[in-house]
């Protein structure tokens, strides 16, 4: 109910110009989001980098049902890399892409032909893109797409979400040479038919996914804040003679910076998830929807407007 209740929020445009002019929560925005332009998503890379994290770029951009705004996504990524590769931030930064945000729905084709391009400014500038999962009926157009671009590009990264039911056989195949392979909970709201439903369940599921991806030949990339699932992680990574160089965690900005200083510190490789841009309002919703302990911070700022 009160996952529910912040994600009826994020529908809220009242709400959203609130949030952003009131200046205790102009700073919860800054916690977990870049800014809106390139320059600041450029500036945070660059704190990141210089405190020995690597980070995955996210544009929060509209959504895209047109061509329009399907090609504007494209040339914000085209552009974004042309400038991390400017300013010496790859390898350490790299790219996060929705394929729904290059129209994916309703011209797959398409689709397909601005991650082309992404993925070859990506090559040229040193690094390499990941392609985000959505929910569950974007699956196999998702791992489709991977694929074919993976021809070409083998190093882009595939995410696959723990409580989906199909993703311990989706690990079994992705878990290759050369493979990346982002694992994570799964933030979409899901059926039972299709998706596990208690939290015991979807990190059960995790775990089974992890010794499929660490036990494999690919490139595990560890995706998430939870300690218990951090700490198995080192475990299996210790168990399948994974050196620190050989797998990685990854977190959200904002979200346990503490943990991503600790584990970095610890001689890992930590990238941050790090989205900037326009559309960062629904986004911080759903970061806010994930920690009850979020509530009271976001009503306090609101009010701290009056
Ligand atoms: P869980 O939600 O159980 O949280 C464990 C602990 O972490 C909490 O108890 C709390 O301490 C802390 N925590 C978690 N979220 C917090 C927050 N928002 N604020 C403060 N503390 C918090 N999903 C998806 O469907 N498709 C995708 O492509 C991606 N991509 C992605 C990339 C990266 C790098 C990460 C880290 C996550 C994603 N996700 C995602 C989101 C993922 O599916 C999931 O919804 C969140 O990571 C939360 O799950 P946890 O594994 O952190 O566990």
């Amino acid at each position: 109910m009160f996952r529910s209740l912040f994600l009826a929020a994020a529908g809220s445009a009242r709400l959203e110009r609130m949030i952003e002019s009131a200046p205790v929560s102009k700073g919860i925005v800054r916690r977990f989001v870049a800014g809106r332009s390139a320059d600041e998503a450029l500036r945070v890379s660059r704190e990141l980098a210089d405190d020995g994290l690597t980070v995955s770029l996210d544009h929060l951009g509209g959504d895209t049902g047109t061509p329009e705004q399907a090609a504007a996504t494209r040339d914000e990524y085209l552009a974004v890399l042309g400038r991390l590769r400017e300013a010496g931030l790859t390898p350490a930064v790299e790219v996060s892409l929705k394929l729904s945000a290059l129209g994916q729905e309703t011209d797959d084709k398409l689709a397909y032909e601005y991650a082309h391009s992404i993925c070859k400014a990506a090559a040229e500038a040193g690094t390499t893109v990941t392609l985000d999962a959505e929910d569950h009926t974007t699956t196999d157009a998702t791992l489709e797409t991977l694929l074919e671009l993976r021809r070409e590009f083998p190093s882009t990264g595939a995410v696959l979400q723990a409580h989906l039911r199909r993703t311990e056989g989706d690990c079994r195949e992705l878990a290759t040479a050369g493979s990346r392979v982002r694992l994570c909970k799964g933030a979409y709201s899901e059926p039972e038919s299709v998706a596990f439903q208690s939290a015991l369940d979807v990190d059960k599921s995790y775990v089974r996914c992890l010794n499929i991806l660490m036990s494999g030949e690919g490139y595990p990339m560890v995706a998430t804040h939870d300690p218990r699932l951090i700490a198995i992680a080192e475990d299996r990574a210790r168990w399948f003679d994974r050196s620190t160089g050989e797998y990685e965690f990854q977190l959200l900005y904002g979200v346990r910076p503490e943990e991503q200083a600790r584990l970095a510190a610890g001689g890992h490789t930590v990238r941050v998830y790090l989205p900037y841009g326009d559309q960062w309002y629904g986004y911080l919703m759903r970061r806010l929807a994930e920690r009850p302990a979020n509530m009271a911070v976001l009503a306090r700022a609101v009010k701290s407007k009056k």
